[in-house]
């Protein structure tokens, strides 16, 4: 395995994704908890150094114990890791003076290393910097690689010892070929390459007992991938010491509710308390029309039907979540950030605390793809791995306006075909989300010879990588077609279908 010495840097888990790329098994510890001893009964076969915000060059700044540098181990250390190497062994770094660099960069070639293999072949390689502080004197054993315009040592060695420094990020998606440098590094370091998602599954199942011990755990199930792969997996690793609590609000899709229950409770057999809830969610919100008003009201009832029914579980310690790691980035980076609201988010933040839970989350250190392949690794069907993502509040943010439980009816009738059209078409998986919504207006039409006065829809189909910009679908128009004249055919109370066109931004993906 490999150690990745953590001095905090934003990207520090991209390191460790592009390791698992490789089949490489690689372990985050803050470099705090990592002593001499530490290493010594890790016993890792190589050893990363991440970035970090801080500076060398002020006092009582993070290090690393000087005893690592004398075990023979194949070092790699980036950007403020590699200040430490040079500062630890013998070399200087300094502060400011204009040479900080962020963003891209290029670095030019300064003679062969085998760390660099399948580098420039095109001239400079393009990097991402970001840098306060840089190194001003190399460390003795130490040649310089590679250069860029204000880093003069972007890259050095002592290939010798196998000790690798970079002053930028090769983990980054800006660092087009950052990939192959993990790749030769681990190459050099003696990694064969055949850890697995499987070999991921044994280890979190380890962890997930160490933790929990002989304690019960809650896990909030919402039919999502996420909180799906995270009970299976809790599961395996300690049985009925889970329960599922699925919230049941009265505002899932055609058959949603049935679908997990049975996958969960039949297939799995994962202890399932099914809240149905729907009367009181829908009788909260009769009559309510402003989005924020319905989300608020989703929001707070969910918090206490959860609450309610997780304190029927007797002498639960616990509260598994689904939480991935660009859940984590963004919940860092958007805590007292400048944002403003444009929707209040449903998710169950906050929960814990007020329940007195301790957290469990299986799936902190992944990546949605990642998720994906555990779930498959679990057993999970591709059918409900592959699912778009369905938000917490459901139809109601699809049915804009009032909700009525005739007009739920309707939309989940039309949804149903809309998804079957896209399936039959082979294009679910091409397309991130795409659902109806109900539009609050009646309009005029007229099928065999009488006059009808029905519901128009708007259908959505979404293309996008992360939710958070979003391009239309560019559906053929027979496609339209077809899927219109079905609509109006087979569901009853819809006489007009039409196509939402809008990106996001300025549009958003759902419509409330
Ligand atoms: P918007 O509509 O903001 O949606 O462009 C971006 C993505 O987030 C989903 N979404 C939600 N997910 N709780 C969720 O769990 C919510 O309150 C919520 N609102 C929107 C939306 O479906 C899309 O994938």
């Amino acid at each position: 395995r490999l150690l990745i010495v953590d001095f905090g840097s934003q990207v520090t888990q991209l390191i460790a994704r592009r390791l698992r790329e490789l089949n490489v098994y690689c372990e985050i510890h803050p470099y705090q908890n990592v002593t001499a001893d530490f290493v010594r009964q890790m016993a890792p076969k190589a050893v990363i150094f991440s970035g970090g915000p801080d500076s060398v060059t002020r006092e009582g700044s993070p290090r690393v114990p000087q005893e690592i540098f004398s075990m023979g181990l194949p070092i790699l250390g980036i950007c403020y890791g590699q200040q430490v190497m040079m500062h630890q062994l013998g070399g200087k770094v300094e502060s400011g003076h204009g040479t900080a660099e962020f963003g891209r960069a290029y670095v030019t070639r300064q003679g062969q290393l085998d760390l660099l293999d399948g580098w420039f072949a095109e001239g400079p390689e393009q990097v991402w910097m970001s840098h306060g502080d840089h190194v001003s004197e190399i460390a003795p054993g130490f040649q310089v690689y590679g250069t860029s315009p204000n880093a003069p040592f972007a890259i050095t060695a002592d290939p010798e010892r196998h000790f690798y420094a970079v002053q930028f990020h090769p983990e980054v998606h800006h660092t087009p070929h950052g990939k192959t440098l993990y790749e030769n590094f681990v190459k050099l370091a003696g990694f064969s390459g055949d850890w697995t998602m499987g070999a991921y599954r044994e280890e979190a199942i380890r962890l997930i007992r160490e933790q929990v011990g002989d304690k019960k755990v809650i896990c909030g199930l919402s039919g999502g991938v996420d909180s799906s792969v995270a009970a299976v997996l809790i599961h395996e690793a300690i049985g009925d010491q889970l329960t599922c609590v699925f919230v049941d609000h009265g505002l899932l899709r055609k058959n949603e509710a049935e679908e997990v229950v049975a996958m969960f409770r039949d297939n799995y057999n994962i202890p399932l308390i099914h809240a149905d809830e729907s009367d009181l969610f829908l009788g909260e919100l009769d009559g309510q029309s402003d989005p924020e008003t319905k989300r608020k009201i989703i929001g707070k009832l969910f918090i206490d039907v959860f609450q309610k029914h997780a304190d029927s579980i007797d002498g639960a310690e616990f509260l598994a979540q689904g939480t991935l790691y660009p859940d984590v980035i963004e919940s860092v980076s958007f805590s007292g950030g400048p944002s403003v609201t444009i929707k209040s988010h449903h998710n169950v933040g906050g929960l814990p605390e007020k329940m007195g839970l301790k957290l469990v989350e299986p799936l902190r250190e992944l990546f949605k793809d990642e998720v994906r392949e555990l779930g498959r690794e679990l057993g999970l069907p591709d059918s409900f791995i592959g699912r778009h993502p369905f938000p917490g509040p459901g139809l109601a943010i699809r049915c804009p306006g009032e909700i009525t439980r005739e007009k739920l009816a309707i939309l989940r009738e039309a949804d149903a075909v809309y998804i079957d059209q896209i399936r039959k078409h082979g294009l679910y998986d091409e397309i991130w989300q795409a659902f109806v919504a109900i539009l609050p207006v009646r309009t005029v039409g007229v099928m065999g010879d009488g006059r009808t006065y029905d519901f128009a829809c708007a259908l959505r189909a979404v293309t996008s990588v992360d939710g958070m910009t979003a391009d239309y679908f560019p559906f053929s128009h027979e496609f339209l077609g077809e899927t219109a004249t079905r609509i109006i055919n087979e569901v009853k109370g819809i006489n007009r279908v039409t196509y939402d066109v809008t990106s996001k931004p300025p549009g958003t993906i759902e419509w409330e």
